[in-house]
């Protein structure tokens, strides 16, 4: 077994690192091995990475995770949209300001781990994908943060000004030339790239959580589904399944919880909001400054409990525009809940409904737009989602927004997803 772990680090080392310059920390991405002798070299396969960056110590009880959703960074000085006339008057705006904001996430949050969960470039407004891929990453490069990446659908596409073309493999591979990056492309023959497990061990080498990164595509792959938004499709779903049930041999037959990340939300999601978030006026109150976005205005709805599964709890966080999943469900959510591990998911995709919405047992989030050069509605700031898994097994939640005050920095929305607050 030993050998095996051994090769797999080298291995991990030599594709991770080619090319790679700055900070010497050496990487030790591995995939999990305890109690691996009781798995078939098949179920071994399974196993989630584990790093030694990701994990909890007898002095570290908490792991603070940031989730940065829809950059859009565009070619470096792409122009800021849907500003208030007042944001507007106060500077140029640019992606500078994206990752001046980052930096100041970071400086304050201070996260043990960032996810960029897609549209992380804004590929149409890009001349080199490439360029624009390694320059949003600087400040957490900076910061000797790690980082995961997923892609969204903008990622991808073309670049008008140069008609350059770019596929997911080669954005995974300039990705993981960063020596902070912890991305990986995830099994050969699974759909897209960009599929793949962590495990956040426990003081005793244990996995306490399991964070599942599903590449859910861009658009509609068959030529049948004109217009349609992408999808996790069949293999990833078993991929899933059979990366839980591994875990689960692995822990002695315990299930480990887990939280998932991917750029567009299942449909699902509009159920999940229709059940617990309701707001109390059924209205979006009108928001047209910084202070209308603050703590007083939050939705609180009491669910409908119009379909099995639906809670009836406080819903934090705004429904601004619809769920734009793809218009066919790949059953994603069945096969989370058939699991239990799955106790949150979190996306991006649609930049000014940021709620977590609980349905079926599992917390539907959505992290809220981060990028200026991204659409938004004037005067909702940008911001991302900080999620906290403690070592005695809960998961909290809140959001950090672009206060566009001094300080630069508010956050929001506090609550505990796992285990659910009793109603
Ligand atoms: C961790 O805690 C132990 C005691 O529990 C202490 O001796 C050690 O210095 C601490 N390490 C760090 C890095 O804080
Ligand atoms: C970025 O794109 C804008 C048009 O959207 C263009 O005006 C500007 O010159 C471009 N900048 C660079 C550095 O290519
Ligand atoms: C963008 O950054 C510039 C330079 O720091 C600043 O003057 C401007 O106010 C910022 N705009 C926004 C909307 O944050
Ligand atoms: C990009 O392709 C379009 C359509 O084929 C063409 O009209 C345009 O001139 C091309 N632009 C560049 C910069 O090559
Ligand atoms: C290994 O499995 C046993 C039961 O088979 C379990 O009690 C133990 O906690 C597991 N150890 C680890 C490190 O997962
Ligand atoms: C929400 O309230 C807390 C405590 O009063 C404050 O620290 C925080 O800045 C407020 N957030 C916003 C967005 O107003
Ligand atoms: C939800 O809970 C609240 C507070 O306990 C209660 O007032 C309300 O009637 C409940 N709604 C439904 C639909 O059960
Ligand atoms: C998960 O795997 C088990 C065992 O192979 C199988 O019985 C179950 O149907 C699978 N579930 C899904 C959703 O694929
Ligand atoms: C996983 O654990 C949860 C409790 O933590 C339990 O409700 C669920 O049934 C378990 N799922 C499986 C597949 O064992
Ligand atoms: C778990 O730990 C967190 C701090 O990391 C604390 O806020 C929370 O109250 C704890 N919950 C329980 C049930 O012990």
């Amino acid at each position: 077994m030993k050998t095996l772990v051994l090769l797999a680090g080298v291995l991990a080392v030599s594709i991770g690192f080619a090319g790679a310059q700055g900070p010497a920390s050496a990487p030790t991405t591995t995939r999990s091995s305890s109690n691996s002798s009781a798995l078939t070299p098949e179920e071994q396969a399974y196993l989630p990475y584990t790093d030694p960056r990701l994990a909890f110590s007898a002095n570290k009880t908490s792991f603070k995770i940031l989730q940065v959703a829809d950059m859009h960074y565009g070619n470096g000085t792409s122009r800021c949209l849907n500003l208030l006339p007042e944001w507007a008057a106060a500077g140029s705006c640019s992606d500078v300001n994206t990752t001046d904001f980052l930096g100041v996430l970071l400086d304050q949050e201070k996260p043990d781990l960032v996810v960029f969960t897609g549209d992380n470039i804004m590929a149409p407004d890009v001349n080199d994908h490439a360029v624009s891929q390694r320059a949003w990453r600087k400040p957490v490069e900076a910061r000797n943060i790690p980082f995961m990446t997923i892609f969204g659908n903008h990622d991808d596409e073309v670049a008008k000004a140069t008609n350059a073309t770019v596929t997911r493999e080669t954005l995974m591979t300039v990705d993981m030339e960063s020596p902070m990056s912890l991305s990986k492309p995830g099994p050969k023959g699974l759909f897209g790239t960009g599929t793949y497990a962590y495990a956040i061990n426990d003081a005793s080498g244990k996995p306490k959580f399991v964070l599942y990164l599903l590449d859910s595509g861009s658009y509609d792959v068959t030529g049948r589904l004109k217009g349609s938004y992408g999808w996790i499709h069949a293999n990833q779903i078993t991929w899933y399944n059979q990366t839980s049930r591994a875990v689960e041999k692995q822990n002695g037959g315990q299930n480990v919880t887990a939280v998932g990340f991917y750029h567009i939300p299942i449909p699902e999601y509009e159920n999940a909001f229709t059940c617990a978030c309701t707001a109390v006026s059924n209205g979006q109150p009108s928001r047209t400054s910084f202070a209308d976005f603050g703590n007083g205005t939050t939705l609180a709805g009491t669910g409908l409990k119009t379909q099995t599964g639906c809670t009836n709890q406080t819903c934090y966080g705004v429904k601004q525009e619809g769920v734009y999943s793809a218009s066919v469900n790949s059953g994603l959510l069945a096969a989370i809940v058939e699991r239990g591990d799955i106790k949150m998911m979190n996306v991006g995709h649609d930049h000014v409904n940021d709620y977590c919405a609980s349905f079926q047992g599992v917390q539907f989030c959505y992290a809220g737009g981060f990028g200026y050069h991204a659409y938004n509605t004037e005067g909702f700031p940008r911001r991302a989602r900080v999620i906290t898994l403690s070592a005695n097994g809960t998961i909290s939640t809140y959001k950090a927004l672009d206060a566009f005050a001094t300080p630069p920095y508010a956050t929001q929305d506090f609550q505990q997803i796992y285990p659910s607050p009793s109603v």
